[in-house]
């Protein structure tokens, strides 16, 4: 299975017709049944959705409003130092609310007279395929729930603070939208199963956790470092290397601590030809080519 698989906390649907999100042990919300209670309610607001009609509501209690308007406030300190002049203009383009978590319609409302792209819930994971696929016709699918209030700089999983500050911004710039569509085609000619891996490993070192050369200094545009307090401060002190497709589609990683390889492009021009360049193009042939090439 993809690594990603660990990534989210398992939901299952009991016969009884309640939802229940497995939290594991370690999880900072594990022992806090108010807050298993609202995961639980959360994600079965997503199991509910049918597509087409408005996302329904989550509810935030105050602390959680509180944890966003902090680690929102914290971010935009740090985006100023790390973030590329073009994520930086999205986060201007979008206006997110600073000061309590916006609900995905908003989120919706906002973005799609920009970039064309709208939110869907999700409960949890998403197979890689819808997950991408939908990427193509401008949908992005998203968690709803917060981290928890204890440690609101830290999260073992893609909360609405990664989904939102992290996706949603660079979504409303018209170039990284363009890249998000074209990864969402390739996901969609690709037929075998790990041309699908590959496309996505190549999306997780760029579009999560990319790198860029900017005026004679690293910035990142990738959605996980940018809705990272920690992996923020930490990204120039990594391996950084140059942004070769055989390398990303099969080097490993792993979710649960700091990405300590990333890919740099030279620019965003760079980014566009080789990674929106391979997304635009490729096929189950040219990635097998790609992956042989890296052994
Ligand atoms: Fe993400």
């Amino acid at each position: 299975m993809f690594e990603e698989a660990q990534y989210f906390a398992p939901v299952a649907a009991q016969e009884d017709g309640s939802v229940v999100v497995e939290l594991a042990a370690s999880h900072p919300g594990f022992a806090d049944p108010v807050y298993r209670a609202r995961r639980n309610a959360i994600a079965a607001l997503a199991l509910g959705y049918r597509p087409g009609t408005p996302i329904p509501a989550a509810e935030y209690t105050e602390q959680e409003h509180e944890v966003w308007a902090m680690v929102s406030r914290e971010l935009a300190i740090k985006h100023a130092k790390y973030a590329t002049a073009e994520y930086l203009d999205g986060v201007d383009r979008l206006g997110l609310p600073a000061d309590r978590i916006p609900q995905l319609e908003e989120v919706s409302r906002l973005l799609e007279p920009l970039t064309g792209f709208r939110y869907l819930p999700a409960a949890g994971l998403v197979p890689l395929r819808d997950f991408y696929g939908v990427l193509a016709d401008g949908f992005f699918h998203s968690t709803q729930y917060i981290r928890h209030h204890s440690v609101p700089f830290y999260t073992p999983e893609p909360d609405v603070v990664h989904e939102v500050i992290g996706h949603a911004n660079a979504l409303a710039s018209d170039r990284y939208a363009a890249l998000y569509r074209l990864a969402g085609q390739a996901a969609r000619r690709v037929e075998g199963e790990e041309a699908l891996e590959f496309v996505s490993k190549v999306f997780w070192f760029t579009l999560e956790f990319g790198v860029m050369r900017e005026q004679g200094e690293l910035r990142a545009y990738g959605a996980g470092i940018l809705s990272s307090y920690g992996e923020i401060e930490e990204f120039r002190g990594m391996d950084i290397r140059p942004l070769e497709l055989a390398a990303m589609g099969t080097t490993h990683y792993d979710i649960t601590k700091y990405q300590d390889v990333l890919f740099a492009a030279e620019s965003l021009e760079h980014l566009e030809d080789v990674v929106g360049g391979f997304w635009a193009s490729c096929d189950d042939d040219s990635i097998a080519r790609l992956m042989a090439s890296a052994v």
